[in-house]
C-alpha cells in the first residue's frame, strides 16, 4: 500500500505523513516542490508542482491512495496563482489519479466553503455553500471552487472523499487567539463576541481524520466536517492564558461596531473607485458564529479527537518554549 501526500512540507501535510507512518503498514510518498524539504519520515519524495500537471504521472506511479493537503495558503498574490494551484491543480490531480488507478483520493477542503446565513447557524455537510466567496479574498474563493471540483468528481463516480476541517492549530504555528485580534499593551483586542464559537481542530486530530478517511472505503463519495470542539471565545481566551502563562486582558469589540466600520470602509472605497480592503460580507462571515456538526465523521469514520483542546494548547506553548533560540 502506497499513499501519496501533497503539501507534505506544510503544517497539516507533515502531520499527515507522521500519522501515516505511526499507523504503519504503508509506504508514504511526498509530492513536494523541493525534495530537500520533505519530512524525514516520508519513505520517498517526488518533485512536483500542483500548478504543473505534467509532474503528476511520475508522482502517482504505483500509488494506491492520495491525501491532498497541498494548497496555496496565503492572503497575497494574484487570482491566477490561486486558481492554478488550488482549483485547476486539484481537478488535474484527481483526473491523473483516476487514470493511474488510485483507489481513494482524499481532498482537504475547509469550513470556509460553508455559508453561515445567520449568527448561531447550525451547519452540516448538506448545508448550502458560501455564495459570496469572491468578497472574502482569493484564498477563500479558491477553496470553495476546489471543493466544487472535488464534488463534481464524486458526482461522475471518482473515488473521492472531501474533508472540511475547522481552525487548525498546533505546534509549529502561531497559536490563534481569535479569528481576528490585535495586541495592545496589557490588552488583546478581540474582534468577536465573547460568545463566538471557535471551531478548533488540533492538527494531529485532523491528520488522524484524514488517515482514517483514506483507509475507509465507505468514505468514498462522502463529505466530512472535522471540528474537535466548539469553544466559546471567552472560554478559549481563558484556556489560552492558562496554557501560555501569559498575562493580558481580553477586550471584546462589539460586532455591531466592526460591521459599521466595514460598511464605512466599503462605502469610502466605492466613492473613490477602489477595491475595499475590508468588506461587510467578509466581516459578517468572520463574526457570525456557527456550530459545524461533525457527527458524520464520528459515526462513519469512528473519528474521535484524541487530544482535547486544552492539552493541545499546552503542547503548542511547550513546543514554543522548547524551540531553539526561545
Ligand atoms: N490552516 C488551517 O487553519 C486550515 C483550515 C482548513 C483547511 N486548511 C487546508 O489544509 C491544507 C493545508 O494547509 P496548511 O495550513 O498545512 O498550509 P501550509 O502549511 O501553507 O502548507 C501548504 C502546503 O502546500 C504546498 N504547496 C503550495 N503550493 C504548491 C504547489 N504549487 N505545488 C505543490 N505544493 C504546493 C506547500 O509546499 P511548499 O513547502 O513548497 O510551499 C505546503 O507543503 C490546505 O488545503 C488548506 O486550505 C487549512
Amino acid at each position: 500500500m502506497r499513499t501519496l501526500v501533497t503539501g507534505a512540507t506544510g503544517f497539516l501535510g507533515s502531520a499527515v505523513v507522521r500519522q501515516l507512518k505511526k499507523v504503519g503498514g504503508q509506504s508514504v510518498r511526498a509530492l513536494v516542490r523541493d525534495p530537500s524539504a520533505a519530512p524525514d519520515v516520508a519513505d520517498e519524495a517526488v518533485k512536483g508542482d500542483l500548478s504543473d500537471p505534467s509532474t503528476f504521472d511520475a508522482a502517482l506511479d504505483g500509488v494506491d491512495r492520495v491525501i491532498h493537503a497541498g494548497a496555496r495558503v496565503s492572503t497575497q498574490g494574484p487570482w491566477e496563482e490561486f486558481f492554478a494551484v488550488n482549483v485547476a491543480g486539484t481537478g488535474a490531480l484527481i483526473e491523473a489519479s483516476e487514470r493511474a488507478g488510485v483507489s481513494h483520493f482524499v481532498h482537504v477542503s475547509s469550513l470556509s466553503v460553508y455559508d453561515v446565513p445567520s449568527d448561531n447557524a447550525a451547519v452540516n455537510e448538506d448545508s448550502a455553500l458560501e455564495a459570496g466567496a469572491e468578497d472574502r479574498g482569493f484564498y477563500a474563493r479558491s477553496k470553495l471552487e476546489a471543493d466544487q471540483v472535488a464534488q463534481a468528481a464524486i458526482t461522475r463516480g471518482a473515488p473521492v472523499t472531501i474533508v472540511r476541517p475547522g481552525l487548525i492549530f498546533g505546534p509549529g504555528r502561531k497559536v490563534p487567539l481569535a479569528r481576528r485580534s490585535v495586541a495592545a499593551g496589557p490588552f488583546r483586542v478581540v474582534l468577536a463576541s465573547p460568545d463566538y464559537l471557535m471551531p478548533m481542530a488540533f492538527v494531529e486530530n485532523v491528520a488522524d481524520a484524514l488517515v482514517l478517511a483514506a483507509g475507509n472505503e465507505r468514505a468514498i463519495g462522502r463529505i466530512y466536517t472535522i471540528v474537535d470542539e466548539h469553544v466559546r471565545q471567552a472560554d478559549y481566551a481563558r484556556m489560552f492564558l492558562q496554557a501560555s502563562g501569559q498575562s493580558w486582558r481580553p477586550v471584546y469589540v462589539p460586532p455591531g461596531l466592526v460591521r459599521t466600520a466595514a460598511s464605512l470602509v466599503e462605502g469610502a472605497a466605492r466613492l473613490v473607485g477602489k477595491k475595499a480592503p475590508l468588506t461587510r460580507h467578509q466581516v459578517d462571515r468572520t463574526l457570525r458564529s456557527a456550530r459545524f456538526d461533525g457527527a458524520r465523521a464520528r459515526a462513519e469514520l469512528e473519528w474521535h479527537p484524541q487530544v482535547p483542546v486544552f492539552e493541545a494548547l499546552r503542547r503548542c506553548f511547550a513546543s514554543q518554549r522548547n524551540a531553539p533560540g526561545a
